[in-house]
């Protein structure tokens, strides 16, 4: 995947931006569904049952989404060949910022020494890379930025609350990154990126408190049957609306890199698109829901293995509160 070539050299006319560099970071520590039954009432059947997930990262004390977000993106641009200085921009999805400000993304940019460009932080919820690298794309092709860390990170473990079992068995913490390059117009790159919000929906899945309201940091609060539905209805529309905007069909897709909350919401996406279930990454059985870290880490993970090769049509696609959603969809 390395490339040395001058991504600012091509003309803002001509370009895309491409994927250079994928990286994940994961928490030492792992919590399995046994362990949980020690916290709240529930059972491994259960879990995996409704949701597939059989464990889950969580942060310690250290690993904060700036620190676990850093640590992805220097995977992403060791990856790429390219070195730290040279990025323009750095653009962070997160719930979970270290601090109200400044923008966790900043502080990932202090972590890797960057000290030029520009920086800043998105809160879409679990829809955050996708909206992240939407914009990375918008500053790439517009000529503003020719290389972009786009990063989703994440410690929701530090907003659940534990003794609600219909929530803190879903999530988990983690990090993950990719390096946005310009490229030639034409060649590998993101084709398109499409998104969406509902207000309307707004609780729906939330948090209800944030460090702006003295004494109620929050915690999450989703209606997880009402979600459910609207992710497997709102995300079918998503992948059809990607692959007609490119005049592709399902037939086309080699890889579909799905928002990791559920097994079974990701079952039927594959189904909806006529994949045969090798043809999905799958990382929510160990990572569990890492909200805007999910898409970037099963990235990361399906093209440091091999799977994902150069050419294949990779489909990402996720929703979260807002709610928010959308796709991307690029050739690597
Ligand atoms: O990342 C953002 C997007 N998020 C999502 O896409 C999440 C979408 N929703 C879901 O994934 C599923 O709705 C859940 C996994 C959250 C829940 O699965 P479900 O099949 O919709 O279960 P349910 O909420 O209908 O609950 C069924 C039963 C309830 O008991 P009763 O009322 O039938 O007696 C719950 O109290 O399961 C019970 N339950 C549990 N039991 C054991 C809920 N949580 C647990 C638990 N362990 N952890």
């Amino acid at each position: 995947m390395a490339d040395t070539s001058v991504a600012g050299n091509i003309p803002a006319s001509g370009r895309r931006s491409r994927i250079a560099g994928v990286g994940g970071y994961l928490p030492e520590k792992i919590v399995t569904n046994a362990d949980l039954t020690r916290i709240v009432d529930t059972s491994d059947e259960w879990i995996t049952a409704r949701t597939g997930i059989k464990q889950r990262h969580l942060a310690g004390s250290h690993e904060t989404a700036a620190f676990m977000g850093a640590q992805a993106a220097a995977a992403a641009l060791a990856q790429a060949g390219v070195a730290a200085a040279s990025v323009d921009a750095i653009i962070l999805a997160t719930a979970t910022p270290d601090e109200a400000f400044p923008a966790t993304a900043v502080r990932v940019q202090a972590l890797l020494g960057i000290t030029t460009g520009f920086a800043f932080d998105i809160s879409a919820a679990c829809s955050g890379f996708i909206y992240a690298l939407s914009v990375a794309d918008s500053l790439i092709r517009g000529g503003t930025a020719s290389r972009v860390l786009v990063i989703g990170s994440e410690v929701y473990s530090r907003i659940l609350d534990w003794q609600d079992r219909t929530t803190c068995v879903l999530f988990g913490d983690g990090a993950g990154a990719v390096l946005l390059q310009a490229a030639p117009a034409g060649g590998a790159g993101i084709l398109s990126t499409h998104l969406h919000a509902n207000g309307a929906y707004g609780d729906m899945l939330y948090v209800d408190g944030a460090v702006g309201q003295r004494d109620r940091p929050g915690t999450v609060v989703m209606k997880g049957q009402e979600v459910f539905r609207h992710a497997v209805s709102k995300l079918s529309a998503a992948v059809d609306e990607a692959l007609e905007a490119n005049g592709l069909t399902h037939a086309d897709i080699d890889w579909l890199v799905p928002h990791q909350a559920n097994l079974r919401i990701i079952d039927a996406m594959g189904r909806r698109l006529s994949l045969p279930p090798e043809r999905v990454v799958i990382t929510v059985d160990r990572h569990a829901n890492t909200s805007a870290a999910s898409v970037p880490l099963a990235l990361a993970e399906a093209v440091n293995d091999g799977r994902i090769q150069p050419g294949h049509l990779v489909l990402m696609e996720a929703l979260g509160g807002g709610l928010t959603w959308g796709s991307a969809l690029a050739r690597f």
